[in-house]
């Protein structure tokens, strides 16, 4: 059996190595390392994939989110309500321009952020809402949008887990993951479902002002060359990754395929069994993208599983581990434990196993039969 791995790059980039080795030539070729014309390629290629009228690429999905809000203007003090279940980028940015973070809890069955969890958290300073569309499927947008129009909240997607998951709304139309708020943000890391080979990320939004203020923003504020006109950054995708975005885009939505088979298999092999909850989707649909394959584990020893799994040569991770309210970086006296039932259990009860576009039905197997054998 082929080694398990919990991402395995090498294997995906032995099936498009001619392709993406030409597009890194090229850079290398045409001396066109920033800016180059590679970079303006992926974000038309990624506005008509997303049908979203503007890409910004940028320097990895932290920026992102951070530049999408410096976007919006938000001042000190205004709130933003995220969730306390993700990873501690969301969060960390919000922190970072002085805005109030207001952590919520998630729903138990989709782990994204919870509807009456938000509208608990409104306050007169609430000025955003982040979801996090959590291991590659949408946060409820439907009711998230309802919420924000009525209270006049931007609505900023972290879709960093979700790109190329599409969002079902109640009426039966469709739109990708991150381009149905104000603005969203989505991450390139390598082990994304578009990763590139180093870090990279971008911007998305359907507002054309927005648009042409972040793509000043992105560049140290400068619409016109040397004419700094807002505070800006410094955020760039480099020439080589997004030639390697350019090779890995027309895949994306084979790999999301095979991330949602591998899904349905670990599925069918624990469906019925007591002390495994298996993430709920449809097979024949695209709301969930599996960046992650995350299972619940009831009364059961969780740690000794996963110590399990480990001596088996099996990787697996907890994602995540502690609740963003407990961190010390966000801790905040208006947090009651009370008020985080939801992530305070999925903290313990959360495992993701090997999830990524070479899973072969071997590794699966043995993977279920490890998993099974200790749950007996
Ligand atoms: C939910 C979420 N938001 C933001 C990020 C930040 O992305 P990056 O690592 O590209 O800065 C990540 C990456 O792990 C993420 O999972």
């Amino acid at each position: 059996m082929k080694k398990i791995q919990m991402v395995d790059l090498k294997s995906q980039y032995d099936k498009i190595a001619s392709t993406v080795n030409a597009s890194i030539q090229e850079v290398l070729d045409t001396n066109t390392y920033i800016n180059g014309p590679q970079v303006h390629q992926f974000q038309k290629d990624l506005e008509i994939y997303l049908d979203v009228k503007h890409v910004i690429p940028c320097a990895n999905g932290t920026d992102a989110l951070q530049i999408a809000m410096m976007g919006l203007d938000l001042k000190p003090g205004d709130e933003v309500i995220t969730a306390d279940f993700t990873f501690a980028a969301t969060v960390e940015v919000i922190a970072l321009l002085q805005l109030t973070p207001v952590l919520v809890d998630v729903d138990v069955v989709n782990m994204n952020i919870s509807i009456e969890a938000i509208k608990k958290a409104i306050t007169p300073k609430t000025k955003a809402i982040v979801p996090v569309h959590l291991f590659g499927r949408s946060a409820n947008m439907d009711e998230i949008m309802a919420i924000a129009k009525e209270h006049n909240l931007y609505v900023i997607e972290d879709n960093a887990q979700a790109i190329g998951a599409n969002y079902t709304f109640a009426d039966g139309t469709k739109k990708k993951a991150g381009v149905i708020g104000h603005v969203s943000s989505t991450s390139f890391f390598p082990s994304k479902n578009l990763g590139c080979y180093g870090d990279g990320g971008a911007i998305f939004t359907n507002d054309d002002a927005l648009a042409h203020k972040i793509r000043g923003i992105v560049n140290h504020g400068m619409y016109e060359r040397y004419h700094h006109d807002v505070v800006g950054v410094n955020s760039r995708l480099d020439s080589i990754q997004a030639g390697v975005l350019n090779a890995k885009l027309p895949f994306l939505n084979e790999y999301n395929t095979a991330r949602r088979l591998a899904a349905s298999k670990y599925n069918a092999a624990f469906e019925g069994n007591k002390n495994i909850v298996t993430p709920a989707f449809d097979l024949n649909g695209d709301d969930h993208v599996f960046h992650q394959y995350v299972l619940r584990i009831l009364d059961a020893d969780r740690d000794a599983l996963m110590q399990h799994l480990l001596d088996k040569g099996i990787p697996c991770a907890i994602y995540y581990p502690i609740p963003l309210h407990s961190q010390k970086a966000y801790l905040d006296v208006r947090y009651k434990e009370e008020d985080f039932p939801v992530t305070n259990q999925l903290v313990k009860e959360v495992i993701a196993l090997p999830m990524h576009t070479e899973l072969d039905d071997e590794q699966i197997k043995f993977i279920t039969d490890s998993v099974l054998e200790f749950l007996k």
